[in-house]
């Protein structure tokens, strides 16, 4: 069953009065985003989207959060269209964008507060989630005293504790170290293989994009269409010791293959915007 169905999606911004883009040739004064974003997800699947820098990627994801709205075409959550944040999503950000004046536990309490979650009940399923993230010991820390990686799992754990239907994760782990970033891979597999929530990933790695998902949509160069879809034949449970693997290797294989002619045309798109020097 698909929970999310996107069709003919369509996204443009009107830039400010003298700002110019080159819309596939054409110079004009809307930038095209997303021109036809066709994807339907499945129901408990984890989805990742990979494509060049500015391809419309978080664009997309705020659409299906409810945050921004289509030009064109329509986006449906539960046969329902989108037009507004819903409390079946769950969003987790590049940045850490934790509460600075809450602490660790009171930040993973927030959705749970405004869904009208007692106290108690409140308290215990956060404490659940800090036992699960190996920060049972953080609890009343805030976030300045908390490492990055330390952040981003509370942001992780937060978006959990309302048990969303589904998750978006805009690039959650980039601002990370790489052994923080693949301990976190292995953390957040392991808890999503226990659940059946939906989760829409974006990463610019494609290690990461194989090794978390049962399918990888490969965007073009903006304007962004769903290019390819890319069956991520790896068994769960997953561990980090599939990395190894030569059919780890075939997929991330099969992953670039899709997504380097759009890299390119990107680069290519780059060096024809209005004013580029170079
Ligand atoms: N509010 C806006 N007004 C004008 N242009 C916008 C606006 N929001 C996004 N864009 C443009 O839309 C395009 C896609 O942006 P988006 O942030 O979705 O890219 P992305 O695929 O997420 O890229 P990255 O991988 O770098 O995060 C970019 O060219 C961006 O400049
Ligand atoms: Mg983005």
């Amino acid at each position: 069953m698909d929970i999310i169905v996107s069709k003919d999606l369509k996204k443009k911004f009107k830039l400010k009065h003298g700002q110019q883009v080159n819309n596939n040739g054409v110079i004009s004064n809307e930038i095209e985003v997303l021109d036809g974003f066709d994807l339907k997800i499945k129901k408990g699947e984890f989805l990742v989207l990979v494509g060049p820098s500015g391809s419309g990627k978080s664009v997309f994801l705020d659409i299906v959060g409810g945050l921004s709205a289509p030009t064109s075409g329509v986006v449906y959550l539960d046969d329902k269209v989108i037009e507004a944040p819903s409390a079946k999503t769950g969003y987790v950000f590049q940045q850490y964008a934790l509460f600075p004046w809450r602490t660790a536990l009171s930040n993973i309490e927030f959705g749970l507060e405004s869904r009208g979650v007692p106290p108690e009940e409140r308290v215990q399923t956060a404490r659940e989630l800090l036992a699960i993230f190996g920060l049972s010991d953080f609890e009343d820390r805030f976030p300045y005293q908390l490492s990055g990686g330390m952040q981003q799992r509370v942001a992780i754990a937060r978006a959990l504790a309302t048990k969303p239907e589904v998750l978006l994760m805009d690039e959650p782990f980039a601002a990370l170290d790489a052994q923080t970033r693949e301990i976190l891979q292995n953390e957040l597999i392991r808890i999503w293989e226990g659940t059946d929530t939906t989760v829409i990933f974006v990463t610019h790695s494609i290690d990461e994009a194989v090794f978390l998902a049962d399918r990888v949509a490969v965007v073009t160069a903006r304007p962004g269409q769903v290019k390819d879809i890319i069956e991520i034949d790896l068994p769960r449970p997953r561990d980090g010791d599939v990395r190894s693997s030569n059919e780890f290797a075939a997929n991330r294989h099969k992953v670039w293959d899709a997504l380097k002619a759009e890299v390119n045309k990107a680069q290519q798109d780059w060096k024809l915007a209005p004013g580029f020097a170079g």
